[in-house]
């Protein structure tokens, strides 16, 4: 019997998650919502999906639906997964998870009290490349880490309309982008920094169009991490070590390919290919945790993702200041 996965905002990643779907086995969309039922009916007829509903809390109570992917702009993933864990459902749900600390933990508390699962869509994670250079960390290859440098910056078109332009919606590049660096830090550091310094610049619609950060944590290890959404750059992500160093090719967060280069000469390129975009592998890595009976992620656990909420919420405040 294939999990039913339900999608609620019908945007553009709904649709990359909608098309990647097709490749996690027993996996069935089963149900799309959306503000507007027409849309909702001709997303459902695009990929297959039983049921379109005009409504989101309509597909929180379809009692065929065991999983809802959370699609909709940051400032309400909170409200829109919290609707679902009360309705039984397991979540996954976009980044940024949330846009509070508070209502991270809420929702993890609330996950717990309805033993459902919950996880952010921090799709990076699970992708093999990115796997393969966590292996080649915990492994040793590079020493210890002393210090990681990312970056993740795209033109995004100016349309005052769209959420990336709108601070109501959580828009600016911090938290739509600037996310990955600060979870690529996260990830391999385990804890938020000890120091943390930042420098933006804000436009006339009082998002942030670009954001740099420098960090460091108590061993001494730095990370310098930067975003925009004004210009492309370079996309590529630096781990280095005592004894080497990784490059995530770009764009690291969706990379497919990395190169390990040791200090003594050595040096090791991987490369890997999947068919669609990369989504299915969190989707898969859903289904198994549910299959298992887990409520959160062994590779990506609720603590990881309220932490990382947590320091993007510390430097959004002082951007706001
Ligand atoms: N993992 C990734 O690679 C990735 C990539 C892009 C975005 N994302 C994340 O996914 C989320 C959605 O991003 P997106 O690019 O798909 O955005 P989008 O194209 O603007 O879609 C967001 C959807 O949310 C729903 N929505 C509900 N209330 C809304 C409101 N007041 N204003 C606008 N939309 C509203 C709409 O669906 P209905 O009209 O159907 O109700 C809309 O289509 C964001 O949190 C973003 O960070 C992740």
């Amino acid at each position: 019997m294939p999990i039913r996965w339900g999608i609620l905002g019908l945007g553009k990643i709904a649709k990359k998650f909608a098309s990647d779907l097709q490749y996690v086995p027993d996996a069935q969309l089963y149900a799309v919502a959306s503000r507007s039922k027409s849309k909702a009916e001709a997303f459902a007829r695009s990929f297959g999906a039983m049921q379109a509903f005009g409504s989101y809390a309509d597909l929180a109570l379809c009692p065929e639906v065991e999983v809802v992917y959370i699609a909709t702009p940051h400032t309400m993933h909170a409200v829109h997964s919290l609707m679902c864990i009360e309705a039984g459902k397991h979540v996954l749900c976009e980044k940024l998870f949330t846009t509070d600390a508070d209502a991270a933990h809420a929702l993890c508390h609330a996950a717990q009290t309805q033993q459902c699962f919950i996880m952010e869509a921090m799709w990076t994670q699970f992708l093999p490349a990115f796997r393969q250079m966590l292996e080649w960390v915990r492994d040793g290859q590079i020493g210890q880490i002393v210090a990681v440098q990312a970056d993740f910056g795209f033109r995004a078109p100016r349309n005052p309309h769209h959420r990336l332009w709108q601070p109501q919606l959580g828009g600016g590049a911090l938290w739509d982008i600037g996310c990955y660096p600060l979870f690529l830090a996260l990830r391999l550091f385990g804890t938020t920094p000890k120091w943390c310094v930042q420098a933006h610049y804000m436009d006339s619609q009082q998002v942030d169009v670009q954001t740099t950060i420098a960090a460091q944590w108590p061993n001494g290890a730095l990370a310098n991490l930067h975003c925009s959404i004004v210009y492309p750059m370079s996309c590529r992500a630096w781990i280095y070590g005592t004894q080497g160093r990784v490059l995530l090719r770009p764009r690291w967060h969706e990379s497919r390919s990395l190169r390990l280069e040791q200090w003594d000469g050595t040096s090791h390129s991987a490369t890997f290919q999947w068919p669609g975009f990369g989504y299915q592998f969190e989707a898969m890595h859903v289904q198994q945790c549910i299959a298992q009976g887990r409520i959160e992620s062994p590779e990506l656990p609720h603590t990881l993702s309220i932490q990382l909420v947590a320091w993007l919420c510390a430097v959004q405040c002082r951007i706001a200041a």
